[in-house]
């Protein structure tokens, strides 16, 4: 028989992007306007969960958020309820299911279904309160772009802006100066960030995981512009690309994460060695620019405000649907949805650098294009 739904929460998990308050905003307003629910948030992730924090979600609460990056509810990549980290009397750390303290505060809160907005991680825990009986629907979110069920993610294209206004900015004073200039971009070890990124704003070089470069033959590149006239290269290197001798750069190893291992810092090695090849011959210096969590932050653009009201509002009609366990998708430009055992914990989500995630083909559409006006990819 199909569940009466009266009230229903939401959450957000996981690291931040852009549109996370503009689906919250979508959720609220469909629940509230098409089929008078009642909404609530919880703060945190699963810790609000857990720790029951919790705010009411209103038309009010709502208003003035569409186009703000982040998430009012905040969120947190560090809470598996199914493993959550405690102390015990001795000061010794303990790991823990609390899984069901979760599952006793929706009982007393009277939810009928919970909306869990996250990545791999968070959505592997949305599957295991499915199993448990929890009425739940996932969203997927990252910048990354690499979640194979879905062909987009929203915030994707607001960093993909930040990483194009960047480029803009650094042609200038690359100019100025005969520099070669790299940004170094985010992606995990999906290079849609650095491909698209980098087509929009001009960059002469692109380095992404699924190419492993040789600097020999980024240094001819900036060799061929120089004696062509062109004495600056713009270089947008993705935090996974790795040489072809060798391996991603680890920043550092986070143990609290669910996806512990932070790359970063491929920039600086990769000027560090091109500077070795560049500078006796051409004279230029180099200089890197890390884009870091900018690409994550600021004004929600356009096409993600729109991204996050559709996954937002269809996530509620799912609800009334109760179409439960399941995860919204967009494929050919449609709302459908998958089961969520099909899609976490591979990294198939996203969220983990994992196998699984959708990785560019090197020689595909978007790579040829490139090449085809002149873009090298260090190979
Ligand atoms: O998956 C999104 C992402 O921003 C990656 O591009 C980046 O490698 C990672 O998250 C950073 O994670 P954290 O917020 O844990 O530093």
């Amino acid at each position: 028989m199909k569940k009466e739904i009266k009230r229903i929460a939401v959450l957000t998990g996981g690291g931040d992007c852009s549109g996370l308050n503009a689906v919250i905003r979508a959720v609220v307003k469909s629940a509230i306007l098409k089929y008078n629910y009642e909404v609530i948030g919880f703060m945190g992730g699963y810790h609000g969960l857990y720790t029951n924090d919790y705010i009411k979600l209103d038309l009010k609460t709502v208003a003035g958020i569409f186009h703000q990056g982040g998430t009012i509810l905040k969120m947190s990549n560090k809470d598996n309820l199914f493993n959550f980290k405690t102390v015990d009397e001795k000061g010794k750390v303990v790991y823990k299911d609390v899984s069901d303290v979760a599952i006793e505060n929706l009982k007393k809160l009277n939810i009928d279904a919970l909306i869990i907005i996250g990545g791999d991680g968070t959505l592997t825990s949305a599957r295991d309160f499915a199993r448990k009986g929890v009425n739940v629907v996932g969203i997927p979110k990252t910048i990354d772009n690499d979640v194979p069920a879905t062909e987009i993610t929203f915030g994707y294209r607001t960093a993909l802006d930040h990483i194009m206004l960047s480029l803009d900015a650094l042609h200038t004073t690359a100019f100025s100066h005969d520099r070669v200039m790299i940004l170094e971009v985010m992606g995990r070890n999906a290079g849609w960030l650095a491909l698209e990124g980098g087509i929009a704003g001009s960059a002469d070089v692109i380095l992404i995981p699924e190419i492993p470069y040789d600097v020999k033959s980024i240094a001819q590149t900036v060799f061929d512009r120089y004696n062509r006239g062109s004495k600056f290269t713009i270089i947008c290197v993705s935090e996974g690309a790795k040489p072809v001798d060798g391996d991603v750069t680890i920043k550092k190893i986070d143990t609290d994460s669910p996806d512990s291992i932070k790359l970063g810092g491929v920039g600086d090695i990769l000027a560090a060695k091109l500077e070795k090849v560049i500078k006796p011959v051409t004279g230029q210096d180099i200089r890197v620019t890390t884009l870091g969590y900018i690409q994550r932050g600021g004004v929600t653009n356009t096409f993600d405000r729109v991204l996050g009201t559709k996954y937002g509002a269809y996530s509620v009609d799912m609800i009334a649907r109760n179409e439960f366990g399941r995860m919204v998708i967009i494929q050919n430009d449609r709302m459908d949805s998958v089961r969520i055992e099909e899609v976490v914990g591979s990294g198939k989500t996203g969220q983990t650098s994992s196998g699984g995630a959708r990785i560019v083909n090197p020689h595909g559409d978007l790579v040829n294009a490139a090449r085809d006006i002149g873009i090298t990819f260090g190979d």
